[in-house]
């Protein structure tokens, strides 16, 4: 593995197909000024996300996991008019970042930013939605992937995208003896997914600047 080579490809790509503008690269840096994790999927993986989005025919997107507004960014942009997507973040100070990087992306219309535990905030959406859930992109809490995608199907409807980050990390979801909460989060969804006949599931090993993960892809049949 050469984690050196991976970046310096993804940032080739990134330039060649002019992935991020101004308002992209500016949430990136609101990252690194707030101190926040630096968790936020790359460039390449947000046009995946955008995508997937358009390719589904996405008008209401949920997020689990805000952080800084990126990966939202690229999702509230494949919206149609008069879509919507709710990010749902669990840090008061993420949430009011993420919402300020979703004004500067002219996307406050369409976007909200929920502060709050997702399993509560998801319940309370399932009581008002008028329509499916078309993409349901998974980016924190992995040990709670599981019954989030238990409720993502509740709310999809046939051709609904249920997309988990960082199922891989590195490697280690096969390591039985590895104790982290996250791996086995995310081992036990793969596990999950696998013996679940009311989706196809693909997962898609990632390299870049974010090293060696994953993401898994569930269509709902
Ligand atoms: C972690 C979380 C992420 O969403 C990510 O993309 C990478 C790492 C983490 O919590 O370790
Ligand atoms: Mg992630």
């Amino acid at each position: 593995m050469n984690p050196a080579l991976f970046t310096q490809v993804d940032q080739y790509f990134n330039q060649l197909f002019s992935l991020e503008d101004e308002v992209l690269i500016e949430t990136r840096t609101s990252i690194v000024e707030h101190g926040m994790p630096e968790h936020s999927v790359s460039p390449n993986q947000g046009q995946l996300l955008f995508f997937l989005a358009k390719l589904c025919n996405a008008k209401l997107v949920i997020e689990i996991g805000s952080l800084a507004g990126y990966s939202t960014i690229w999702l509230g942009r494949a919206l149609p008019e008069g879509g919507k997507l709710i990010s749902i973040e669990i840090d008061p100070h993420y949430a009011e970042v993420a919402r300020r990087n979703i004004a500067k992306a002219d996307l406050s219309e369409k976007v909200e930013i929920i502060t709050g535990d997702a399993l509560a905030v998801l319940s309370q959406i399932e009581q008002v939605a008028s329509t499916p859930v078309d993409l349901l992109f998974m980016d924190a809490d992995k040990p709670n992937y599981t019954n989030y995608f238990a409720w993502g199907l509740r709310m999809a409807r046939t051709g609904s995208l249920i997309i988990a980050d960082n199922v891989i990390r590195e490697g280690k979801i096969i390591d039985p003896n590895n104790t982290e909460e996250k791996v086995i989060g995310v081992r036990q969804y793969c596990e999950m997914l696998a013996s679940d006949t009311q989706v196809t599931s693909v997962i898609l090993p990632t390299v870049g600047e974010k090293e060696y993960d994953g993401m898994a892809l569930a269509m709902v049949k």
